[in-house]
């Protein structure tokens, strides 16, 4: 790590779903840089005075950038950091973003039971994790692995279920498609590189500590 190194701390920040609410906590614990905008064409934000750099990363590249300690520290959520299963310290959880992983089908091609889907074809975001909960189950599956609107996948015959998250449940209501099994929580993570938890460790401690101050005061 170089003397600038040292002195900053990186902080990579997912776009999407999560910057807006990620960057406004940060801001209550006085961690804010200005023109820090989603949509910024400029993907490092620095702030000197107090010694902060943001990195604005698509979502799935968070841990990537922590994990290789390009950022000693990012936000994202629980969904994205399991897929990923990258060796990286998981401090808090930041508490917005809720949502569930979960399997879903067509509602009018509904099978009895669960291992009646074995050996069907499923699309998915999250390859990884829903490997693990199928074989969990004793099932062998298909995986067709998807970018986004994953939803589409049974509608137009590439896969008899999907596994994704879940918010509000709109998008599963207005596809007809119904849950039929629950996989995992998830919601925004502060996660951190191991090297710079160890070296950081006095600024990333006081972090965690107001961050929870907040949250704590959030909930009340
Ligand atoms: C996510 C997810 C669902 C939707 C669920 O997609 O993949 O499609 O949100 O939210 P809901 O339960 O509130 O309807 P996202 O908007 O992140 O975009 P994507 O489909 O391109 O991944």
């Amino acid at each position: 790590m170089t003397a600038e190194d040292m002195q900053y701390l990186t902080i990579a920040l997912p776009k999407g779903k999560l910057f807006y609410l990620a960057k406004d906590l940060f801001a209550k614990v006085g961690y804010s840089a200005e023109n820090l905008e989603e949509k910024s064409r400029k993907l490092v934000i620095t702030n000197d005075e107090l010694k902060i750099k943001f990195i604005i990363a698509k979502t799935a590249d968070v841990p990537v950038y922590v994990e290789h300690g390009a950022a000693d520290i990012g936000v994202i959520g629980k969904d994205v950091l399991m897929e990923s299963d990258k060796d990286i310290y998981e401090l808090l959880d930041l508490g917005f973003g809720r949502c569930h992983l979960m399997m879903a089908v067509p509602k009018d091609k509904k099978r009895a039971k669960l291992t009646d889907y074995a050996h069907t074809r499923v699309a998915t975001k999250f390859p990884h994790i829903a490997k693990k909960f199928f074989n969990s189950k004793g099932m062998q599956m298909e995986y067709i692995k998807m970018n986004g609107s994953i939803e589409l996948g049974p509608i137009v015959g590439l896969s008899e279920s999907i596994v994704d998250i879940v918010e509000t449940g709109t998008t599963l209501r207005e596809n007809n498609l119904e849950e039929i099994a629950f996989i995992a929580d998830a919601s925004a993570r502060l996660i951190a590189n191991r090297a710079s938890f160890k070296l950081k460790f006095n600024r990333i401690n006081k972090l965690i500590q107001d961050l929870d101050t907040v949250l704590k005061g959030d909930n009340e």
